[in-house]
């Protein structure tokens, strides 16, 4: 059965596992570059959605930007009866910058995160989120400052209870938000290849009643071990933009594991046990591209590692910090 636990000091209990939204939007492109994982149709994200709530999930992670609203439309379409049995959490600050080589700019000044989380609101169909979260960390103090103003607010205006930040791989960023105490939670990265938040992020979230969120806590869906060698995306999957040698070292480093898995777990199940094996992660969001992606997924709350198998990952991890 599907685990809760709580979200840092927060009252919301959450499903150990969510639901990462943004593979759910379909395929987008800007400048002709996919922001997506490609195509999935309206009635599949429903399905995904539906099941996932008859599975337990109560906790649904999304974007303004994932498929430029068309995930937050999915979701808040797919959930609209059932808004008081959930908990919502969307993110604002990407937008598209189309006259630029990069598909993304950052926004995050007050004014555009206070009109984007009304525009979310709107495609979500419902008046409030349970946690809004900047979707990059702030890069200077103006950005420090203006952030602590905005989530002030939006929390006096009851549009979210709760606001987080989304850092992605900058850990350093999120060190200093929970230093500040700006912070109700903080998305990561963090996997069996991006470990490096267990040496002092995690304990210092805990410590101070941080809610955690994980990320890509499948590496894109290299820790499932179904890409080998020589693979190539489809132009219209985001992962067509690695180079060949981040390609090449995603899928290698992604085979080390594979002693993870076994007749009873696949790799996926192992990836995500190892993410909830720490007790400073509130959830992890893994997101499926069909139902079931999802009930593998969902399996892992059941699963656990050895310390054996712990031991055998960080020595792992060790050797790749030394190289
Ligand atoms: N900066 C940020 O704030 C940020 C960035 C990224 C993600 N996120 C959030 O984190 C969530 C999760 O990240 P993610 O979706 O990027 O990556 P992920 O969860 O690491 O991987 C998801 C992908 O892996 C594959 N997959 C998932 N389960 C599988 C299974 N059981 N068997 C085989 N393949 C499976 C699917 O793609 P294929 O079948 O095509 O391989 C799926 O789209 C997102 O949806 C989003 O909510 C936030």
């Amino acid at each position: 059965m599907l685990q809760n636990r709580k979200l840092g000091r927060t009252n919301l209990s959450v499903s150990e596992i969510g639901l990462g939204c943004w593979p759910l939007g379909g395929l987008t492109t800007i400048n002709g570059i996919s922001i997506t994982y490609g195509d999935l149709d309206e009635a599949t994200a429903s399905n995904i959605i539906k099941t996932a709530l008859e599975l337990g999930v109560n906790t649904f992670d999304t974007a303004d930007s994932y498929s430029l609203g068309n995930s937050e439309k999915r979701l808040g379409k797919a959930l609209k009866e059932h808004r008081a049995d959930v908990h919502i959490f969307t993110k604002a600050a990407g937008v598209p910058s189309y006259n630029e080589p990069m598909p993304m700019g950052i926004d995050l000044s007050y004014h555009h995160l206070m009109a984007a989380l009304d525009r979310s609101l709107k495609r979500l169909e419902t008046s409030y989120v349970d946690l809004f979260q900047a979707h990059k960390a702030p890069q200077s103090e103006k950005d420090f400052l203006s952030l602590e103003k905005t989530f002030k607010e939006i929390k006096a205006e009851g549009k979210a209870f709760y606001c987080g930040v989304s850092i992605g791989l900058e850990y350093e960023k999120g060190i200093e938000l929970i230093k500040r105490g700006m912070v109700d939670t903080i998305q990561l990265y963090f996997s069996l290849l991006d470990f490096r938040p267990v040496e002092k992020l995690l304990p210092l979230a805990k410590k101070n009643g941080v809610g955690i969120i994980i990320a890509e806590p499948l590496a894109q869906g290299f820790l499932t071990g179904k890409y080998k060698q020589g693979h190539s995306f489809s132009k219209t999957d985001i992962r067509s933009g690695y180079d060949t040698i981040t390609l090449r070292t995603k899928i290698e480093r992604s085979q080390h594991f594979q002693f993870l898995a076994n007749e009873s777990r696949t790799l996926n199940v192992a990836a995500l046990a190892y993410v909830l094996n720490r007790d400073e992660v509130s959830t992890c969001i893994p997101g499926a591209k069909s139902v079931e992606q999802l009930r593998s997924n969902i399996g892992a709350s059941e699963a656990s590692l050895t310390n054996d198998e712990l031991e055998k990952i960080a020595e792992i991890q060790q050797k790749w910090l030394q190289s």
